[in-house]
């Protein structure tokens, strides 16, 4: 049933290249430059029409909304909001019919994800899901919505539901930056054709399991972690540090990297590993500063870099390196090798890393 991996968790991050095909198969046509969703394609102008998108969700989910929240922005120009689904159900949220809620899940049957839905639909609000479980509740609560093909993940610790949650949500924005015409055909097919190179591009990643152990063994006793990123890939922390903290019970954080000197950066000493993702475009330069001023406080720095990168290698004590992409897409890549590290971490300090304490898969209470 492992599919000769010892844990669920590691077939799952090594399933993605497949679930993001699954995901996109039959929906991006890219020699036809096309991207057909129905759930999509039959309410278009409630999208096209929106005041804004609201995205709710919860853990993982939340993270990837926060991805989708730069995607549509800076894709197709429309204005995002992302909450906590427990935060936005009781906070008496103003909601009108011209607003459009996205609501993530992966199990579908997330309590609090489920409730914010029923009272956007009540305020008459367009409610969209993208559900992993085909038939789940949330699916079945939601005016429309587009399914993560990821199939069955069963580890408790959320890998290819949000690699997949990423890839409908990125389809979505192409999709509707099209319509708006804010992307120019030839564009739009780049973005198309380089979707269609994601899944090689995270088999490519994969290949640093090795190192990524490496890495794991040398940090594996720590007590606390920090994860920085800014952009696209500030939500890529917080998932780094979720992953972390849930299965290895480490203490660890996610920050955007430019916030750490707003109060992080007393934590810094010769003890902390700093996780840093520094990708090349996504505000690179920005990003070598803070690993500046986080070496110059004796932090360990373990960055993901693009491929060939050589001024982050000359100052990090660790480099993963993941292939060029449009940073819009990095994402899907940079993730990967923090799914990897604390898989090994949770391994190495003896967790039980499919079925962490206190967790469950699906949090069907509120
Ligand atoms: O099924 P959902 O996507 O609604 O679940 C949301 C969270 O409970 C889930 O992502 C949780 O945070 C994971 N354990 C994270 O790995």
């Amino acid at each position: 049933e492992k599919g000769g991996y010892d844990h669920f968790m590691l077939k799952e991050i090594y399933e993605q290249p497949r679930a993001i095909l699954d995901t996109y198969r039959g929906r991006l046509l890219a020699d036809k430059g096309l991207i057909k969703m129905a759930g999509v394609d039959e309410n278009i102008e409630k999208f096209l029409n929106a005041n804004r998108i609201i995205i709710v969700a919860c853990g993982t989910s939340w993270h990837a909304g926060l991805v989708a929240e730069y995607i549509f922005e800076d894709l197709a120009r429309i204005p995002v909001e992302v909450e906590y689904a427990s935060e936005f159900r009781y906070r008496n949220p103003v909601i009108t019919d011209k607003d459009v809620l996205i609501a993530i899940s992966q199990s579908g049957e997330t309590a609090d994800t489920l409730a914010a839905i029923k009272l956007a639909k009540e305020k008459g609000a367009f409610v969209f899901g993208v559900c992993n479980v085909v038939g789940s509740s949330i699916s079945r609560e939601t005016d429309a919505g587009a399914y993560t093909h990821a199939g069955p993940e069963i580890g408790v610790a959320s890998t290819k539901a949000f690699t997949t949650q990423i890839t409908v949500l990125t389809l979505i924005a192409l999709k509707l930056a099209k319509e708006k015409g804010v992307f120019s055909q030839s564009k739009y097919h780049e973005f198309l054709t380089e979707l269609e190179n994601i899944p090689s591009k995270v088999e490519k990643v994969l290949l640093s399991n090795a190192l990524v152990e490496q890495v794991a063994a040398v940090y594996k006793d720590a007590t606390n972690c920090l994860y920085l990123g800014r952009g696209y890939n500030f939500p890529v922390a917080l998932e780094g540090a979720l992953k972390l903290k849930e299965i290895s019970y480490i203490h660890a954080e996610g920050y955007p990297a430019a916030e750490m000197k707003h109060g992080p950066i007393a934590l810094i000493d010769e003890h902390m590993p700093v996780f840093v993702i520094a990708t090349k475009k996504g505000h690179y330069e920005k990003v070598v500063s803070n690993i500046q001023e986080i070496k110059s406080r004796k932090g360990k720095i373990i960055a993901i870099v693009t491929e060939g990168d050589e001024m982050v290698r000359d100052l990090a004590d660790h480099v993963i390196e993941v292939p060029e992409t449009f940073e819009s897409l990095t994402p899907l890549l940079t993730t990967i090798p923090l799914q990897l590290l604390s898989y090994h971490i949770a391994l190495m300090r003896g967790c039980n890393v499919d079925q962490p304490r206190n967790l469950a898969k699906s949090v069907t209470v509120e």
